[in-house]
């Protein structure tokens, strides 16, 4: 089974979940990121780093209600390691920093925590909480903070209940052609 048969595997058998206590399932949240990159023509690296930030909580079997539990599952690295060396660095980075993104965006603009859902609010807690000055400096010495912020703001809009994308299908030829190795 190549990378790319394992990822569609993934979305159909595993996505079907709600989203973590969103009214979106898995593969609806990730499919509405990645149809909100492609709408705003962003690279092609861009567009699968929006579709695949999430697929480190498909990886594993904890349930959806993990932040009811207390519990950060570091999804964002366990996507990125599965992810590394398959794909271009610019995807590993938008899946491995969507959090961190969370946790700057919180720091540096005002309006943004007011803006994110309930639950999303609920697992900055969890996260660490917004980021202190010194992880902003850090953060913004990343070679791709700033694609990894844009990225995240697809993320927290792509939550829209009944919304109609195009399928995980339609992704296999974009995810084929970027395959590294
Ligand atoms: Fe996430
Ligand atoms: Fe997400």
């Amino acid at each position: 089974m190549t990378i790319v048969d394992e990822i569609i595997q993934l979305f159909e058998e595993r996505g079907n979940g709600l989203y973590f206590g969103e009214q979106v399932t898995e593969t609806e949240h990730a499919l509405q990121a990645a149809h909100l990159a492609r709408e705003a023509g962003a690279s092609n690296a861009m567009i699968l780093g929006a579709l695949l930030h999430d697929i480190g909580h498909l990886l594993h079997s904890q349930g959806e209600d993990i932040a009811d539990h207390g519990v950060d599952a570091k999804h964002e690295d366990e996507g990125a390691e599965f992810l590394a060396g398959k794909f271009p660095p610019l995807v590993v980075d938008c899946v491995r920093l969507h959090v961190p993104a969370k946790r700057y965006l919180c720091a540096v603009e005002p309006q943004y925590l007011a803006g994110l859902s309930p639950v999303s609010q609920r697992s900055l807690e969890l996260q660490g909480g917004p980021m202190t000055a010194h992880e902003v400096a850090e953060f913004e010495a990343e070679p791709h903070f700033r694609e990894a912020v844009q990225a995240r703001r697809w993320d927290d809009q792509a939550k829209v209940v009944g919304l109609q994308v195009p399928s995980v299908e339609s992704y296999r030829s974009l995810l084929e052609a970027s395959v590294t190795e």
